[in-house]
């Protein structure tokens, strides 16, 4: 392929993670809202700022390459983000709706990944180290997000279970003490 195709389509793929980046700093204040746990929470609005931060070095790689980083609409990214707003709007709740929540946000950092190796690798190809940097930079903080989801996760998973297993002891106590109380009520009516 001709250096010139590449880099158009460099450029052509930069746009859409521009596109998609700042998609996600709209959609993850709406995450943090409906987040249940405080730590889910802080988590979205920490990768908020590095998202904030995203859009940034995106900025410097097109200044660099005198370039506009708007005319693209990440079609992939809106996919997401419509997927993690139905999420939000489930009827799910507490532990279960912030499995959901994470389940929705690990798909968009799986999608990032993708996309920002892609770029490096043509940065690579294209000579543009100054870029690769910077894109291995937010590389980086996807993982690094997406490995703290996966911890999180695995927290807030089994507090779920737990939790259904508490609520069917509940349950079951409820129906007992049903049946005890039904019961006393019929003895009494006897003695009266
Ligand atoms: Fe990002």
């Amino acid at each position: 392929m001709p250096e010139q195709d590449l880099r158009e389509l460099y450029i052509d793929e930069l746009k859409d993670l521009y596109n998609a980046e700042n998609q996600l700093v709209k959609a993850l204040p709406k995450m943090a809202k409906a987040a249940t746990s405080d730590e889910l929470r802080s988590g979205f609005e920490e990768h908020l700022e590095q998202t904030k931060g995203h859009v940034q070095r995106l900025e410097q790689i097109f200044e660099m390459l005198g370039e506009s980083p708007k005319g693209k609409k990440c079609k992939g990214m809106e996919g997401l983000v419509e997927e993690g707003s139905e999420m939000i709007d489930e009827d799910f709740e507490g532990n279960v709706k912030d499995a959901g929540l994470i389940g929705a946000a690990q798909r968009v950092e799986h999608y990032e990944i993708a996309g920002y190796g892609t770029v490096k690798a043509f940065a690579q190809s294209l000579g543009e180290n100054e870029h690769v940097e910077l894109l291995e930079q937010t590389l980086q903080e996807e993982k690094d997000t997406d490995e703290k989801l996966t911890q999180l996760a695995e927290q807030i998973n089994s507090q779920a279970t737990a939790e259904a297993e508490e609520s069917d002891e509940q349950d079951e106590a409820k129906q007992h003490n049903t049946k005890r109380v039904s019961t006393s009520s019929k003895s009494k009516r006897r003695v009266a």
